[in-house]
């Protein structure tokens, strides 16, 4: 059953939507003051409210904007009633986020269809809300290592807090997909997730890229701009590769951030926002603060939660979930989705030591697909040559002499062809064997010829 809630002064107005409504099997309460309103909001959570504007207590418009701004996932649609209906007075209230308004005289037809409507929108939305907390939960971050793990348990703990987040870790480890996670399971998973890589700003540009302009300076340019942290309000804001901002930028953001507070390029007054800010950087802050690169005051307010994605080459127990995961999807994007992936593939994919990390791995699985159309599974020999000869030459990571053997081999042939640009006969030739001898063993090797 739905639950619509009736907010107005006139006991003969509640008397008549009380009848009506519940002639309609909705269950309806209703109150004469905001301040009991608000109580009642407190303790039901109804699916449509009836608010008339003019309440003995406060201003309905006020009440509305409060509503909007609760905490919680199951506020009502707000169908704003007003017995003198300007237009200017609609706007105010579908701007501050009313979901209709209705003009007295009320009329039977035209408040049960409104009525209707605000429900099925507050269906939708609910559906809505638990789709993405679904998804949310469903978290994409893929790998079964205890770093992996440890990531998702972090993730759960510190996304329902409002703390500030700083992402450490090399290049494509995944700290942006973090940030993403972090928000999705956050209360602000409904609002905007705003991204500002900051090594992409030029110096000029960033404080009106912050915290936008009023009367542009630029000659027929726009007369106003949002800048990020005005757009991220209510949400998230991602500060991408924060160790590549100036020193400049730094001092601004950290005001910004300390007040939550700002004054847009040429406005009159500072404006505040609630934002929630998480910062990612590959480079080591510590030495950054040391060599008199960034400040060090800053670092201490973005990093109230410090997270650190540890390099792929370090959890390669993930190696084979990512990789038969990427092959799954890169698969069916490309309709493909039988292709596999030989054992004696994914050991060499484990170790090779991802200087690009996950996002390497993800690059090499795609490109793969598309250089061997017709291969049903991936060989070793469909690996590029860079894995091949990436890969690690510790003794403890064989475990026969003849997998020792066969590794060096594979190097000492691969360099040889290298030298020789590619050139099969000459190749042989240096290395003493037949041409024909170096072909049969580069199939046991596993090296391909296109390579
Ligand atoms: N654990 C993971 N599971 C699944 N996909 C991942 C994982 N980690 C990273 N990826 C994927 O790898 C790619 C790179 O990740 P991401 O962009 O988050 O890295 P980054 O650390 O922000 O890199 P950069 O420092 O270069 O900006 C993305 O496509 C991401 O989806
Ligand atoms: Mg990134």
């Amino acid at each position: 059953m739905n639950h619509i809630l009736v907010v107005d002064d006139e006991a003969n107005i509640r008397k008549l939507l009380e009848e009506i409504l519940r002639e309609e099997e909705y269950s309806v309460a209703s109150t004469g003051t905001a301040s009991e309103a608000l109580v009642l909001l407190r303790d039901v959570s109804y699916d449509v409210m009836l608010l008339d504007i003019w309440l003995p207590d406060r201003d309905g418009l006020e009440v509305l904007s409060e509503i909007r701004s609760l905490e919680t996932d199951n506020k009502p649609e707000v169908i704003i009633i007003s017995g003198h209906g300007t237009i200017e007075t609609a706007v105010r209230a579908t701007k501050l986020g009313a979901f209709d308004f209705l003009e007295k005289p009320l009329t039977l037809e035209r408040t049960l269809i409104v009525v209707k409507n605000a429900i099925e929108a507050k269906r939708l939305r609910s559906e809505n809300q638990e789709f993405k907390r679904q998804l949310a939960l469903q978290t994409p971050i893929t790998g079964e290592s205890v770093a992996a793990k440890a990531l998702r348990q972090q993730i759960r703990l510190m996304a329902p807090t409002n703390g500030r987040v700083l992402i450490f870790g090399e290049s494509g480890s995944g700290k942006e997909l973090i940030a993403r996670a972090i928000h999705a399971e956050s209360q602000r998973c409904e609002r905007v997730f705003v991204e500002l890589n900051c090594a992409a700003i030029p110096e000029d540009y960033i404080e009106s890229e912050l915290f936008g302009y009023r009367n542009s300076a630029i000659p027929g340019g726009p007369a106003e701009k949002r800048g990020t942290f005005e757009r991220a309000d209510g949400g998230t804001l991602f500060l991408d590769e924060v160790g590549d901002m100036s020193l400049k930028t730094q001092a601004k953001v950290l005001r910004a951030l300390d007040e939550q507070r700002f004054t847009p390029v040429g406005a009159i007054h500072a404006m505040s926002v609630d934002v929630r800010v998480i910062a990612a950087t590959n480079k080591n802050l510590e030495e950054e603060i040391a060599k008199g690169n960034f400040r060090e005051d800053l670092f201490y307010r973005l990093n109230v939660i410090p997270f650190y994605v540890p390099p792929l080459r370090d959890r390669k127990e993930d190696i084979p979930l990512l990789t038969r995961d990427f092959l799954r999807a890169f698969g069916r994007e490309y309709g493909r989705s039988r292709v596999d992936i030989a054992e004696d593939a994914i050991e060499l994919l484990k170790h090779y030591h991802w200087p690009g990390n996950v996002r390497e791995l993800k690059n090499l699985i795609e490109r793969v697909l598309i250089l061997n159309p017709q291969a049903p599974r991936i060989e070793r020999k469909h690996l590029p040559m860079l894995v091949h000869r990436g890969t690690s030459k510790r003794s403890e990571d064989f475990s026969t002499l003849h997998q020792a053997r066969e590794a060096y081999e594979r190097d000492y042939i691969l360099k040889k062809i290298d030298e020789c640009h590619g050139n099969i006969s000459r190749a042989a030739e240096t290395l003493g064997l037949e041409r024909s001898h170096l072909y049969r063993k580069m199939r046991t090797l596993g090296i391909s010829v296109r390579e």
